[in-house]
């Protein structure tokens, strides 16, 4: 008998619609299907379409089928087949079986989480590094690191010497990659310092991903050259990227839940810090700026007071003013002020209130108010290269660049 019959003699059977459940008349045709044509249960074409035809006579009667054992061990035992044998994969199979199968691809996402569960990590400047526990670090690490590494993306930066000064670093790059998952494909966002403006979309030249629902599962976001956003909605998490003059800064906000998927998180910035040996006692920078230069042959270009003056005029406070200073004294950019400013209004708007909290009291700052020994700051600045006196003048010259950028 063709399968023209067969097809025939089925379409007869189902036709003689009767409200009752029809399981057995489906499973019949099944049974002389793969009798007549010798099929065997196996991952073949035409054993699946079999199957194929097998299910949707099941799905038509389902709704007369409730509470029948035999319905729902068979249909069963069917789908697992139909997975099993990778059903989905033959283009004569998924066209109609995609609406019965249950479909492989929906996006599902992620319930909001509480406000409690939210976590924010920073990285800017000099670099300063604001982690998950809301400790502050600054340091002078080279090389690629992730900043936040899980299931669903990865933050890496690529820290630099810029200046060819010691212990003078800073965002080279930013690479952020979105992992494949039933709401997204895979993603790459890139942006580099030395290229003109941050890439207002991924690599392959699209900003958004869309879900069935005609949700966005994933956008980028941008108001201009210098700032974009890039927003994963299906798990409550988004990336800040900024660029102020040749300088990049990278914040993560995202949930607990999703930060937790990856059990390894003791290379990710965001949670160990920086490398031990590349971590820069700020506090005895601020307790002996000159002391510093000297041991690092680096240079003051503005004096702490001055630094001091014009972080606090454009409204960093705490940590950020603390960076602000740090980073002014040591480089006289000033494209660093307002990337600290910019930081810590992204900060302000978006990290939970509790890190929030916890980053004011832990009261950041540049003054002189421990005058302790000399022995705790030669501790603090260890490896001096061989000392190399600053040229007064080019602090004096350092002071009227600096007056002229505030004018
Ligand atoms: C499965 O059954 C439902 C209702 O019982 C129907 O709406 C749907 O179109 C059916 N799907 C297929 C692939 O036949
Ligand atoms: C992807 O979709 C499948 C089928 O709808 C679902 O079972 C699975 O849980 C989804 N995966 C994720 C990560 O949401
Ligand atoms: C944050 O984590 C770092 C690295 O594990 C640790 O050195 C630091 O003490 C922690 N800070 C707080 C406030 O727990
Ligand atoms: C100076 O350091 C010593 C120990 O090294 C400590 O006992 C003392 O309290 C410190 N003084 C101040 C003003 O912090």
């Amino acid at each position: 008998m063709s399968m023209v019959h067969l097809f025939a003699l089925a379409a007869i059977a189902f036709s003689d619609a009767i409200s009752a459940c029809r399981v057995e008349e489906c499973a019949l045709w099944f049974h002389k299907t793969k009798e007549y044509e010798n099929l065997e249960p196996k991952a073949t074409e035409r054993y699946c379409q079999a199957l194929q035809t097998y299910l949707k006579c099941m799905n038509d009667t389902m709704r007369f089928c409730h509470g029948n054992l035999r319905f729902h061990s068979s249909e069963l035992v069917m789908r697992r087949h139909w997975k099993e044998f990778e059903c989905e994969k033959w283009e004569s199979c998924n066209g109609g079986a995609r609406s019965q199968v249950r479909p492989i691809n929906t996006c599902y996402f992620n319930p909001p989480p509480s406000n409690r569960k939210i976590k924010y990590c920073a990285l800017f400047g000099d670099p300063h590094l604001l982690m998950f526990n809301g400790s502050v670090q600054t340091c002078s690490e080279e090389g690629a690191r992730p900043l936040v590494e899980n299931r669903y993306f990865l933050v890496q930066v690529t820290n630099k010497n810029v200046r060819a000064e010691a212990l003078t670093t800073t965002v080279a790059k930013i690479t952020v990659l979105i992992r494949k998952h039933n709401c997204t494909s895979t993603l790459r966002y890139e942006a580099n310092a030395d290229e003109q403006g941050l890439p207002q979309g991924f690599t392959d030249g699209t900003t958004f991903q869309r879900t069935d629902h005609n949700r966005n599962s994933v956008e980028v976001l941008s108001q201009d050259n210098s700032y974009v956003e890039i927003a994963m909605h299906y798990i409550h998490s988004s990336i800040h990227i900024r660029r102020q003059g040749p300088y990049l800064s990278v914040s993560v906000k995202a949930p607990s839940s999703v930060l937790e998927t990856d059990s390894d998180v003791s290379n990710e910035m965001c949670w160990s810090g920086c490398s031990r040996f590349s971590v820069i006692a700020q506090e005895s920078v601020f307790r002996k700026p000159e002391k510093f230069v000297a041991c690092y042959a680096r240079q003051l270009h503005v004096p702490k007071k001055v630094a001091e003056e014009r972080c606090s005029s454009v409204g960093t406070t705490d940590a950020f003013f603390a960076a602000c200073v740090f980073d002014l004294m040591l480089t006289g950019d000033d494209y660093l002020v307002h990337l600290a400013r910019n930081v810590q209004s992204d900060f302000r708007r978006l990290a939970p209130y509790h890190l929030q909290s916890q980053i004011i009291k832990n009261r950041f700052s540049t003054h002189n108010d421990n005058q302790n020994s000399t022995e705790t700051i030669s501790d603090a600045f260890q490896g001096c290269l061989s000392s190399n006196t600053v040229p007064s003048s080019n602090v004096f010259l350092a002071i009227i660049l600096m007056i002229s950028f505030v004018l």
